[in-house]
């Protein structure tokens, strides 16, 4: 199943959740609506609110609590992602100039609040305390592992152990929130709802590797965002680590050194010892082991052609180029 065809399972769903997104964003202060406008605007694969929506039809939701929870997870990870590129000093985004390289970081910072507080108000009129127990712990996660990351910046003596914790709480609970918060307004039993959490949480780590790989070996037309920027940035992920651990002693030193000092001028000798090493090879094999793992959460998920859709998702997050 391509992504076109896990998306049609859905397809109701996910137009009803564009709605919900449309509506949400208005603000009476028009830079927020602008600014918002021209994030969401620009697409983005609208993952999350798929894995959200095929979760919650896979766990039996027959009602449309799922459409706003689909939507607030939109809005979180769009949050998220207005402050990231203001961190990362990032200037595309979704095949457009980022939102910071248009209207400067404080609006970014700004109304990347604003969706984040959106988002709750969205789950407080949910009236479920168990999501919103389930999302403040997992916003709260994110952000300490953004913080997390930002301590391992410019260390070369980042392990991959400390790295797999920072994609772990800044990308994978997002999506094992979602899942679970799914479960949640379906009203599936405590099993179901476990086994949809494990499968978001194994997806969300192997999607950021995959990321992570796709810093050094994507096509930026394709991403719609800049490759080569976690070296830049003197970002320790997985690819640079394990070439680190690898590498011949003059390498190595090498390596340490754009580390600790970022910039652009030893991009090619550098992705040259990244191959050479297999540190791209091994964030994708640890990566395909982590979709792997989502898909045997699924066992604990009833039989259906969405719990299909979601193993089919899980394939798309290690094999995806865009
Ligand atoms: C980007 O996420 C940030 C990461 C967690 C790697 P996506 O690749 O899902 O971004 P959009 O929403 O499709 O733009
Ligand atoms: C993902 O990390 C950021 C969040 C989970 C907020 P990246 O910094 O790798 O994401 P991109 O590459 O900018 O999309
Ligand atoms: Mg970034
Ligand atoms: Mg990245």
């Amino acid at each position: 199943m391509q992504l076109d065809e896990i998306r049609a399972l859905v397809a109701a769903d996910l137009a009803a959740v564009d709605a919900t997104i449309r509506a949400q964003l208005a603000s009476d202060v028009a830079l927020v609506s602008q600014v918002g406008e021209y994030i969401i605007g620009a697409g983005g694969k609208r993952l999350r609110p798929l894995l959200v929506v095929l979760a919650a039809r896979a766990a039996g939701s027959r009602g449309d609590a799922h459409i706003a929870a689909a939507a607030l997870i939109e809005f979180i990870h769009t949050a998220t992602l207005l402050h990231d590129d203001v961190v990362d000093d990032s200037s595309q985004r979704r095949g457009r100039d980022t939102a910071n390289e248009t209207f400067g970081s404080p609006a970014s910072v700004l109304v990347g609040d604003f969706l984040y507080s959106r988002a709750f108000q969205m789950m407080a009129a949910l009236d479920s305390a168990a999501v919103i127990r389930v999302m403040a712990d997992a916003t709260n996660t994110i952000a300490a592992g953004e913080v997390l990351q930002l301590m391992n910046s410019h260390d070369p003596d980042t392990t991959e152990i400390r790295y797999l914790e920072v994609i772990d709480r800044k990308t994978a609970r997002l999506f094992a929130a979602g899942a679970r918060i799914a479960a949640i307004v379906a009203g599936a039993p405590p099993a179901v709802e476990e086994a949809l959490e494990r499968y978001g949480r194994h997806l969300g780590v192997a999607f950021q590797l995959i990321d992570d790989a796709l810093d050094y070996r994507g096509d930026a037309v394709v991403l719609g965002k800049n490759v080569g920027e976690d070296l830049a940035e003197g970002k320790p992920t997985l690819p640079l680590i394990h070439a680190l651990q690898h590498a011949a002693p003059a390498d190595a030193a090498r390596i340490r050194s754009a580390i600790a000092g970022g910039g652009t001028d030893q991009h090619e000798p550098i992705l040259a010892i990244v191959e050479s090493t297999g540190g791209l090879d091994y964030t994708a094999r640890l990566a395909a082991e982590e979709a792997d793992r989502a898909r045997a959460a699924l066992t604990g998920v009833p039989d259906s052609v969405f719990r299909d859709g979601l193993a089919a998702l899980a394939r798309f997050a290690v094999t995806r180029s865009a």
